[in-house]
């Protein structure tokens, strides 16, 4: 199974961006995380981070043919993005949707998601274990469904 990680814009400052809400934890070690995660779970992760919504829409399509599902932080475009929802439901993958700070618990304009709608399910406020649970869910789903 080849699953591909995705995250949106600002989450290449993790580590040092408002450490209090997400954690001090790097997008680099996130990325170690998920990769030795991924080798006890017997599948491969690719990862990639993107600013701009246009590349995150690319990054989303380009999964067909090559990835059995993602895993996707799409931080502010969350609240923002029509682009970003339809692309998912375009490439109809198995798609986990996390979040490191619990988004309900915080600003009004956070409680939206566009991508809700369209995604398996959402995992929110766990920090940097957000995506290895997500992970996890993603590939007992993809396992039971024999993909
Ligand atoms: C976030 C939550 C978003 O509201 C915010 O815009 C982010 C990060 C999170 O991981 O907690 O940039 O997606």
């Amino acid at each position: 199974l080849n699953i591909l990680v995705i995250h949106g814009p600002n989450l290449n400052l993790l580590g040092q961006r408002e450490t209090n809400i997400y954690g001090s934890t790097t997008l680099g070690q996130i990325n170690d995380l998920l990769e030795r995660e991924a080798q006890s779970l017997d599948v491969s992760v690719s990862t990639i981070q993107s600013n701009s919504e246009g590349e995150l829409v690319d990054a989303i399509q380009s999964c067909l043919g090559k990835y059995q599902g993602s895993i996707l932080n799409a931080a502010a475009y969350t609240h923002t993005s029509v682009a970003i929802r339809d692309a998912i439901a375009a490439v109809s993958l198995p798609t986990v949707e996390v979040h490191l700070s619990n988004i309900y618990r915080r600003e009004s304009f956070r409680h939206h998601s566009y991508i809700a709608p369209v995604v398996l399910g959402q995992i929110s406020g766990f920090g940097a274990r957000s995506y290895l649970l997500g992970l996890h869910a993603l590939v007992g789903y993809l396992k039971d469904s024999n993909l």
